[in-house]
């Protein structure tokens, strides 16, 4: 049997039954934090230490969450097809719950980088420092000497992986959106890559702002919808 090709975009309400709020729903994260002050780079420019606090708290919150059935079933979906996750979140829980190949188009919440230093589009991983859950805080320098930063692309930076992405919606067969407002570019527009006649079902409970022949709303949340996915996918020849 030909493995089918299946890429999975995600977005915060994957995570949030596992506990880790999302971010625009009542009550979200950008109810209680004005993203231009703790997700920007000016922001992060603006204070270094406010924006280094926000993401210890991130990291604190995401030592004590556990995948949910919607991230293990993704990553069970492994066995019988080639999957490639590509997710906002800048949680771990993907990598968690088993899944292996993940582009974490957002960074990464468990790592930093040099403030200064020279970056590609793929960023210079040997200058990404994984901390897991420690805090950071503003003194703590790099090997190079600067200012160690989260490994977070702030609102105002490109999202160097955007083109990886691209090609993987491109060249896949079946999309799969999951818990994602679909607000944030260029994430949310990279759904019209995928093929013409590209199968796209999004997972979400509520309305979805895109719509077309091809696009099925599964209206439910994250860990109901993938159980819906997976008995769908078979019946997908
Ligand atoms: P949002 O908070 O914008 O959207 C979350 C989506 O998840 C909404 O469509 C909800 O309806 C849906 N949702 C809520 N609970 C759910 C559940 N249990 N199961 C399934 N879906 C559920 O989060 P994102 O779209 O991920 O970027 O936000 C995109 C980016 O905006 C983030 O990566 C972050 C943020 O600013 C940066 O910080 C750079």
């Amino acid at each position: 049997m030909v493995k089918k090709k299946i890429a999975v975009l995600t977005g915060a309400g994957v995570s949030a039954e596992s506990g880790l709020g999302t971010f625009r729903d009542n009550g979200g994260l950008w109810d209680k934090y004005d993203p231009q002050e703790v997700a920007s780079i000016d922001g992060y420019y603006r204070n270094r230490a406010l924006v280094l606090e926000f993401y210890n708290l991130r990291r604190k919150e995401l030592s004590g969450a556990r995948p949910n059935s919607a991230h293990r079933d993704i990553a069970a979906m492994e066995e019988k097809n080639i999957v490639t996750v590509i997710t906002q979140n800048v949680d771990n829980l993907h990598e968690k719950a088993g899944s292996t190949n993940v582009i974490h188009l957002h960074g990464e919440l468990t790592k930093v980088r040099p403030e200064v230093g020279v970056y590609d589009d793929t960023f210079s991983e040997k200058e990404v420092i994984d901390v897991r859950y420690d805090e950071v805080n503003l003194g703590d320098k790099a090997p190079n000497g600067s200012q160690l930063r989260p490994h977070i692309v702030f609102f105002g930076e490109a999202v160097p992986k955007i083109d990886k992405a691209i090609d993987v919606i491109g060249d896949c067969d079946v999309l799969l959106i999951v818990g994602t407002s679909l607000s944030v570019y260029p994430a949310a527009g990279l759904y019209r890559y995928a093929k013409s006649d590209t199968p796209i079902y999004v997972i979400d409970p509520k309305d979805i702002p895109i719509r077309g022949g091809n696009i099925h709303h599964i209206k439910a949340t994250a860990t109901e919808g993938m159980q819906e996915f997976l008995k769908i996918i078979e019946t997908l020849n």
